[in-house]
């Protein structure tokens, strides 16, 4: 009796943090703690022995590839960013290719029907849909303000039994960039970073799925979209990167290859903040391949929600002082 009592709502106390109510975007996909540990949810179900995985990536994938002891392969792309294909990938391998920047359904669309065990990563891409038959996962923390989170969509009927992840130790920088900035707040989203790695699968956590629920995504995606047309429109003819603009979906950044080394600090120092996508790609590939210089001289400007038509401006002007 007296546990039943423990397990009712409790009434009164004091009031929790209030957030908008709502749904989640994928309500019916699996809510995993992070974008990694759903590629370690797809390797210990389905058994995979061997993964290619592109140049260019992000190396937290090696945690559940090292935890598992699968044997890891890597695979080059072309200047379209799409994979370059000269193996066979057989019965017990899987292969990885990264949706870039959001930018990439065409390619992921072909993959489908080309690629055996095939796996996506929409870590870049949160507003792609998966494709029924292939599995593909999701990292919500490159998109919306929160401290983990991921999505899973996994073929097949085996599921694994998770506990809950709790994110309240990794929260502080996105609460000090509200009250006190984001540059102060930035040691802790490094440190907050940190705290991720070499973590269990879990559940996605209470907290992230409220806040995830409360998101007005139809708002965020157009921001994104507008932001990254604006750019496009001035910034076509310098970039050395093909893009499609008329088919753009939500995507993450607006990449910008321009093969001059110090662009990307000379923002930096102007106070527009541009991350490197990845600095492992430079211990990985060597001086003279494609994908080094890919890290080196690719420009993810920021598009996101939280800006409008006068901080792109800001940023155009930037990159017209200096090129
Ligand atoms: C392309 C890509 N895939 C996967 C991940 C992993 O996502 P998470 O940090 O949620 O594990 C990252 C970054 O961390 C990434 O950049």
């Amino acid at each position: 009796m007296r546990n039943i009592e423990l397990k009712e709502k409790p009434i009164g106390g004091y009031i929790e943090l209030q957030l908008p109510p709502g749904e989640e975007y994928y309500p019916s996909l699996l809510g995993v703690n992070t974008g990694r540990n759903c590629l370690e949810y797809i390797l210990r179900v389905k058994g995979y022995e061997t993964i290619y995985l592109p140049y260019f990536t992000c190396d937290v994938l090696l945690e559940p590839i090292k935890k598992l002891n699968v044997e890891l392969k890597y695979y080059h792309i072309d200047p379209n960013l799409d994979p370059i294909i000269d193996f066979d990938v057989g019965e017990k391998e899987c292969f990885v290719y990264t949706n870039y920047f959001g930018l990439k359904d065409k390619t992921v669309a072909k993959l489908t029907s080309e690629v055996k065990n095939l796996i996506i990563d929409n870590s870049q891409a949160f507003f792609s849909n998966p494709h029924s038959h292939i599995d593909t996962f999701y990292s919500c923390r490159k998109f919306f303000g929160v401290p983990d989170g991921a999505y899973l969509h996994l073929t097949g009927l085996i599921r694994l039994a998770l506990k809950a992840d709790t994110s309240i130790n990794r929260f502080s920088h996105l609460i000090k960039s509200i009250d006190v900035g984001i540059e102060e707040g930035y040691t802790d989203f490094v440190n907050n970073n940190r705290v991720l790695f070499n973590n269990n699968i879990r559940e996605m956590s209470s907290l992230t799925k409220r806040i995830l629920s409360g998101i007005d995504y139809q708002y965020c995606r157009k921001r994104r979209e507008d932001n990254f047309r604006y750019l496009h429109e001035f910034l076509k003819d310098r970039n050395q990167l093909r893009i499609e603009a008329d088919e753009i979906n939500g995507p993450m950044a607006y990449p910008f290859l321009y093969y001059k080394s110090d662009l990307k600090q000379q923002l930096i120092s102007r106070k527009v903040f541009v991350p490197t996508y990845w600095p492992n790609v430079f211990e990985w590939t060597t001086k003279d391949m494609f994908e080094y210089g890919l890290a080196d001289n690719l420009v993810a400007l920021p598009i996101d929600h939280r800006y409008t038509e006068a901080d792109m401006k800001r940023i155009l002007t930037c990159i017209n002082q200096l090129l």
